[in-house]
């Protein structure tokens, strides 16, 4: 279905990126594509730093490269089946050149470890997400003519003294890894088990790298997580103080060091789990004005007892009082979602009370996915998939018309105001205009004037679609 399949796009940022770094002559060359969450673009950072090291230099030809790496997602089977066709084209351009080393990286190569060396015989090299140190030696290996294969999930792997190699070919916005893996175990979710056990980086060097980052040039954060909100420095997680020498840092905390790296450094984070976001993480959004007024609280269903099997640790009424929270101390503030239709067992009802929930929350943005079963999880091994696959996309549908008017009417809402926007380059439809970003997340569309990329400026609403709104300066910040 095309419309599924754009929607499933944006969340998994579906079209392969192909990295820009190139330099001189001489060097080994690394094609490197990412699919799947920022996570894994941001992982793609340091794997390209980690090689930089040992002499490799990217390229976005994959024709001249030594070395092609995919790092890939697992989350819905529509994500992997994407992998397995483009694997079978390097297969091909392997046959020409037998030198060629092709990896994959990333959750299906922890998903499937062996397989795709041995069954499929599709790649050379499986690397998993905690085992990047060892991708020269795995090159090394497969180049003595052994496959070479590194899955082990670490429990303190953070790879916190790497410093990422920028690839976006912007400059301006850059996502910041601050905790590894995932220990909630949503009973749909692959996560758990291709990203291993949860841990938090040390507070430090996540704020040493924003200040490179800022004086770089870059004026936004993404502090990224699976679930940001049980960030934990210095805590076992037993809760026990591991070096009493230091002191404990949790995510509100974390929040307000990088806050204060610069008032021109926009803050933002992602994700926040419901079960787990307390008020002052939103206390200290409210305390700055560079930390972005945007929240990403995936919901999954309106439902409790859908929520229940799901096994997300709230019910509908504590999601939706964690909203009022957000509405309360954050006003004016976006919120985004993730749901899933047509989970094991949903009935009618169930479903209609997502679409409710959807009615009083009024989200900005969603994120909207059919359930796709994956194997190993919790649902896989204790419910029938059992909503038939139209009736899925039937109430897929529902789901996002009811989205498009939300997000339609919160843009509209916008018209008339004026929103500080952080350029980030031109239009991607028309050359005499730019775009850029508001704090609630909103592109902005305008006339490009003078104006430059990574300035602020203040830009009147005059317009808008369901995706972005259109404008005109008035002022420079
Ligand atoms: N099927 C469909 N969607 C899923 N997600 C995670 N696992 C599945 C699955 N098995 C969605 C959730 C999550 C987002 C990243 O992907 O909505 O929040
Ligand atoms: Fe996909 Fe999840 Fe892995 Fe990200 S962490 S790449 S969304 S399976």
């Amino acid at each position: 279905m095309e419309f599924e399949n754009k929607v499933i796009d944006e969340a998994i940022q579906g079209t392969a990126i192909e990295l820009t770094n190139q330099g001189g002559d001489g060097k080994k060359k690394l094609y490197l594509e990412s699919y799947g969450c920022q996570m894994n673009f941001s992982d793609s950072e340091v794997v390209a730093s980690i090689l930089a090291q040992d002499g490799y230099e990217t390229t976005r030809n994959m024709d001249e490269a030594d070395v092609i790496l995919l790092n890939t997602c697992s989350i819905r089977e529509n994500a992997e089946q994407r992998v397995r066709n483009r694997l079978t084209e390097f297969k091909i351009k392997k046959e020409n050149n037998p030198e060629l080393v092709v990896g994959i990286l990333g959750c299906m190569a922890e998903r499937l470890k062996k397989n795709l060396l041995e069954e499929e015989k599709l790649v050379d090299l499986v690397a998993g997400p905690d085992a990047y140190r060892d991708l020269p030696n795995l090159i090394e290996e497969v180049g003595t003519g052994q496959k070479a294969v590194n899955v082990l999930l670490s429990r303190d792997e953070t790879y916190a003294d790497i410093s990422p190699v920028r690839l976006d070919q912007g400059g301006i916005a850059a996502f910041v890894t601050i905790m590894r893996g995932c220990d909630n175990m949503c009973s749909f979710c692959v996560v758990p088990f291709t990203r291993g056990r949860e841990r938090s980086r040390d507070p430090h060097t996540i704020v040493q790298e924003c200040q490179d980052l800022f004086a770089r040039g870059y004026r936004e954060v993404t502090l990224l997580g699976q679930n940001v909100d049980s960030y934990r420095w210095n805590l076992s997680s037993k809760g026990e103080v591991k070096n009493p020498e230091e002191e404990t840092t949790n995510f509100a905390q974390l929040m307000e060091m990088v806050a204060l790296v610069s008032p021109e450094l926009r803050v933002r984070f992602s994700t926040s789990h419901p079960k787990d976001m307390t008020d002052d993480v939103l206390e200290v959004m409210a305390k700055y004005e560079n930390i972005c007024p945007y929240i990403h609280l995936p919901v999954q269903s309106g439902n409790t007892d859908v929520l229940y099997r799901m096994n997300r640790g709230y019910s509908r009424e504590w999601y939706l009082e964690r909203i009022d929270a957000i509405k309360r101390i954050v006003p004016d503030c976006a919120i985004s979602t993730d749901v899933i239709t047509g989970f094991c067992g949903e009935t009618e009802a169930e479903h209609e009370d997502t679409l409710s929930l959807m009615d009083i929350v009024e989200y900005d943005f969603a994120y909207m996915f059919k359930y796709s079963e994956r194997p190993k999880t919790l649902a896989e091994r204790r419910f029938d998939d059992d909503v038939p696959e139209e009736v899925k996309g039937r109430r897929l549908n529902e789901i996002i018309d009811k989205q498009l008017a939300h997000s339609l009417k919160s843009n509209k809402k916008q018209i008339g105001t004026i929103q500080k926007v952080l350029i980030e380059g031109p239009s991607k439809r028309s050359e005499e205009h730019l775009c850029g970003r508001t704090g609630r997340n909103s592109m902005v569309v305008f006339p490009k004037g003078t104006y430059q990329k990574a300035q602020y400026v203040m830009v009147r609403i005059d317009d808008c679609t369901s995706a972005t709104l259109m404008g005109e300066v008035v002022s420079v910040c």
